[in-house]
């Protein structure tokens, strides 16, 4: 039987947090209790990969798979829980790893040219898969952020978390997973596999 799940992680614009998401997601599916965690980097700039080997996560494998064919074999697998990292912009991957996942985490920023790319990139998911936005880098109190959050209500998109933007989320590899931030994608974790596990 197949009892993978897959989180596929993606937006089609760049620089919005879908590589911080993809390994902190990674991470807390670990102290969750999820065995094994697979990341899969499908950008072939392979900034998951490069973050996994500076600083290794114990429990979370990495997969790097930059093309259409690499990726549908990743995804493939017959356990485990799967976190799928995506480069912007390519369209065709985007729309292949969302048809193969249960469910789309979406990396955004507050502020409004943030909304096109994401109302493009939720077009390429599945009618049926759940999928919500996470708002990285949020500056906590701002209108902007209240603003954002109202937007995505007022469209019926669900937000499944609210980053805050923190120096020790923004230094990446080079430091170890900050705390806080594993909280806060532990509750993202949970509501994309809401009635999966
Ligand atoms: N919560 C946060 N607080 C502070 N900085 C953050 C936070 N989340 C992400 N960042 C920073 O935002 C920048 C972009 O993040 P990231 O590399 O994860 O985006 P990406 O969508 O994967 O980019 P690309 O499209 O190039 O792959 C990075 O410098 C990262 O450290
Ligand atoms: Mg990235």
């Amino acid at each position: 039987m197949r009892t993978v799940t897959s989180v596929v992680v993606s937006n089609i614009k760049g620089g919005v947090g879908k590589t911080t998401t993809s390994v902190y997601l990674a991470a807390a599916a670990v102290e969750r209790g999820h065995e094994p965690v697979v990341l899969v980097d499908a950008d072939r700039q392979a900034s998951s990969a490069e973050w996994l080997e500076t600083r290794p996560i114990e429990g979370v494998t990495v997969i790097e798979a930059p093309s259409q064919r690499t990726l549908t074999r990743a995804m493939g697998r017959d356990d485990g829980l799967v976190v799928v990292d995506t480069p912007p912009g390519d369209e065709r991957l985007l729309q292949s790893a969302a048809g193969a996942a249960d469910a789309v985490v979406i990396p955004t920023r507050a502020g409004g040219v943030e909304f096109s790319p994401v109302l493009a990139t939720l077009e390429l998911i599945p009618a049926r898969t759940p999928r919500g936005v996470v708002i990285c880098a949020a500056r906590l109190g701002t209108n902007d952020l209240e603003e954002a959050i109202a937007w995505w209500k007022s469209q019926s998109v669900s937000i499944w978390g609210v980053i805050p933007e923190r120096v020790g989320i923004a230094s990446g590899p080079e430091a170890r997973l900050y705390r806080e931030g594993l909280n806060e994608y532990a509750v993202v974790l949970r509501r994309a596999l809401r009635g999966k596990r």
